[in-house]
């Protein structure tokens, strides 16, 4: 039998693909370390227990791989992995990873570049997610608690791309297993947009005031260390942000439109769909 297995099978990303690939009548398994007892498809998954590997591949052709969070080096914990899928015969493996490579995490690239290799192997380089403006996400924690953005990313723009089109874009990829594909897609939205900019959509979208404070790279750490970060990955995160200010995460891709055959969500868009975040 041919499934689609989607490892974070209940994060942000994964949850939204399971439902599209549902949707579209592909058997979807979602993987989790907790996974839905309601979900007679839900299977439990863990990156620290490769004995969870052989079950979750058992059945399995094409796999949505989510490589283990908040981690500067995945590659040990996905290279075993990838050695088992591909003896288990799967097709196609859509791994999400990132636009932005994270300083002192070299493995990231290698992990792409081992996924790629795989039959069928495809990386979508996602921008920062929308989502993040949303809790539990810090950066929304401290805009609902004191109705301010700590950056220290300055006027510097990034590709946000709503999660929702990153799922969109990954079932376009996983739906048919013989659809032509390249290795390597940048996913984005469909504009350039700095925190200034964002904060003044939200403020004058949903009425709430958001000020943007502008704060040096080690304080950010910090903040994402008190958070309940690992610390070299608040350190990897809070570094990122030197790169927007510089411009270089300024970039845009059409790769949703081409996937998914419409447009990505504009900020103003998702705004408007989570509007009670900031009105509540
Ligand atoms: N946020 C951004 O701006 C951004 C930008 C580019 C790329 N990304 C990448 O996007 C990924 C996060 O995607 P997301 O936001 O959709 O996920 P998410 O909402 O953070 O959810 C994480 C998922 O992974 C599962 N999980 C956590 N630890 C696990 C473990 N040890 N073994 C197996 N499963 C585990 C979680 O379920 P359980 O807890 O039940 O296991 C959950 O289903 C990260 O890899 C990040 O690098 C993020």
């Amino acid at each position: 039998m041919s499934a689609v297995l989607v490892t974070g099978g209940t994060g942000k990303t994964g949850k939204t693909l399971v439902r599209l690939l549902r949707d579209a009548g592909v058997r979807a398994r979602a993987a989790s370390r907790s996974p839905a007892t309601a979900d007679p498809d839900a299977l439990r998954f863990d990156w620290n227990d490769p004995t969870t590997f052989g079950p979750a591949l058992d059945g399995t052709d094409r796999v949505f791989l989510l490589p283990p969070v908040e981690s500067v080096d995945p590659l040990p914990l996905v290279e075993p992995f990838l050695r088992r899928a591909q003896r288990a015969g799967v097709q196609r493996i859509v791994m999400l990873g990132s636009a932005i490579v994270l300083p002192n995490a070299p493995s990231a690239v290698e992990l792409a570049a081992q996924v790629q290799a795989q039959p069928g192997g495809v990386v979508l380089r996602a921008s920062g997610f929308m989502q993040n403006f949303l809790r539990p996400h810090p950066l929304a924690e401290h805009i609902h608690r004191r109705g301010e953005i700590l950056t220290a990313a300055g006027d510097g723009k990034l590709g946000w791309v709503d999660a929702r089109d990153i799922a969109a874009s990954a079932a376009a990829l996983l739906a048919d297993p013989k659809v032509d594909v390249r290795s390597d897609y940048l996913i984005t939205g469909p504009h350039g947009l700095s925190y200034p900019q964002a904060a003044r959509i939200i403020t004058a979208q949903t009425g709430r005031q958001v000020r943007v404070e502008r704060i040096a790279e080690e304080e950010q750490a910090s903040g994402y260390r008190a958070s309940g970060m690992p610390p070299e990955f608040a350190a990897a995160l809070a570094a990122v942000e030197r790169g927007i200010k510089e411009g270089r995460q300024d970039r845009v891709s059409t790769a949703v439109l081409e996937l998914t055959g419409r447009p990505p969500r504009t900020f103003a868009e998702f705004v408007s769909d989570h509007a009670c975040e900031w009105t509540q």
